[in-house]
């Protein structure tokens, strides 16, 4: 059931809207690199759990949703607990992949630490 892709809509740092299509089983965090919708200071470590760079903002039925799929997991809160902007819908992107459950949803991409 991995074959038909689902559309998502992204809302970047710059706060504006990219809308793409993602496959169903890959991260939030391969869809914003592989589409390079952010390109520098965006999970950084690679999806190690290991820095929240990758921290995104979901909706609030979306947020329960992707529970279902990717448990919450101590590591990530305790990554999020560092991440500026958190909110009760925050997670990390390379915690959450997509399922044809969540065709249509809109992802906001906080702003990040700056790590320059
Ligand atoms: Fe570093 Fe997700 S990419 S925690």
């Amino acid at each position: 059931f991995f074959g038909k892709k689902i559309n998502v809509k992204f809302i970047d740092r710059r706060g504006e809207i990219v809308e793409v299509k993602a496959r169903p089983g890959d991260s939030i965090l391969d869809t914003v690199i592989d589409n390079e919708i952010e390109t520098e200071g965006y999970g950084i470590c690679g999806g190690g759990i290991a820095c929240s760079t990758c921290h995104v903002i979901l909706e609030d039925g979306v947020f329960d949703k992707t529970l279902e799929e990717d448990p919450w997991g101590e590591e990530e809160c305790d990554m999020l607990d560092n991440a500026p902007n958190v909110t009760d819908f925050s997670r990390l992107g390379c915690c959450v992949h997509f399922t044809k459950e969540l065709d249509g949803i809109t992802i906001t991409i906080p702003e990040g630490q700056d790590m320059r």
